[in-house]
């Protein structure tokens, strides 16, 4: 059986030159690669206790859901910004390349909750470091981060002190 690394294609100077691309596509369109995927992240939660799993636009949702359907929890997507249609507070950040800004619904998450954010990547982590800004604006409390694959080089990490954070796939 192959290795979860062993699935994800690697794409030189993509979306711009000098970014090794850690594209997850190659993952999900094999079967096995695809359980081994889900599978792996919802080793990394265990037992962690939660309410609800937040996941980001949009390869977030991909591992998110089928993670919150296995636990019988809640999910909250994070998207982009002006594509949820009620009351939302918003938080703009810095990628590996561009910037964007994030949005969740105001209702989405209750004072108390406990939270574990689901993502594919973490790169400089400024994507997930808007997200736990936001969660905690709303009273949640993120008790632990999971990503399929990690870019150490980019030291999102640093971003996150304090917090409970675990990769499947570590990139040096
Ligand atoms: C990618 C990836 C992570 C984020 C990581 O999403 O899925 O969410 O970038 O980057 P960071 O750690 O530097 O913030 P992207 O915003 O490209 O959107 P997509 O999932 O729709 O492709
Ligand atoms: N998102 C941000 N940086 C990325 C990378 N190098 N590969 C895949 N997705 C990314």
């Amino acid at each position: 059986m192959k290795k979860i690394e062993e699935y994800v294609r690697n794409i030189p100077d993509f979306p711009e030159e000098g970014i090794i691309f850690r594209d997850v596509t190659s993952v999900l369109q094999d079967a096995e690669g695809l359980h081994l995927a889900i599978d792996s992240i919802q080793d990394l939660i265990g037992d962690t206790v939660c309410d609800v799993i937040v996941g980001p636009e949009s390869r977030g949702f991909i591992f998110g859901v089928p993670i919150a359907y296995n636990l019988k929890k809640a999910f909250v997507p994070v998207r982009k910004k002006g594509k949820l249609p009620c009351e939302t507070i918003e938080k703009e950040y810095a990628l590996e390349y561009g910037t964007a800004t994030v949005e969740m619904h105001r209702d989405s998450i209750k004072p108390g909750q406990k939270v574990i954010i689901v993502d594919d990547l973490m790169a400089t982590g400024g994507t997930i470091e808007a997200i736990v800004s936001l969660i905690e604006e709303l009273g949640g409390k993120v008790v632990k981060i999971v990503f399929l694959m990690e870019l150490e080089g980019l030291k999102g990490r640093n971003k996150l002190n304090g917090y409970d954070v675990e990769s499947v796939i570590h990139y040096s």
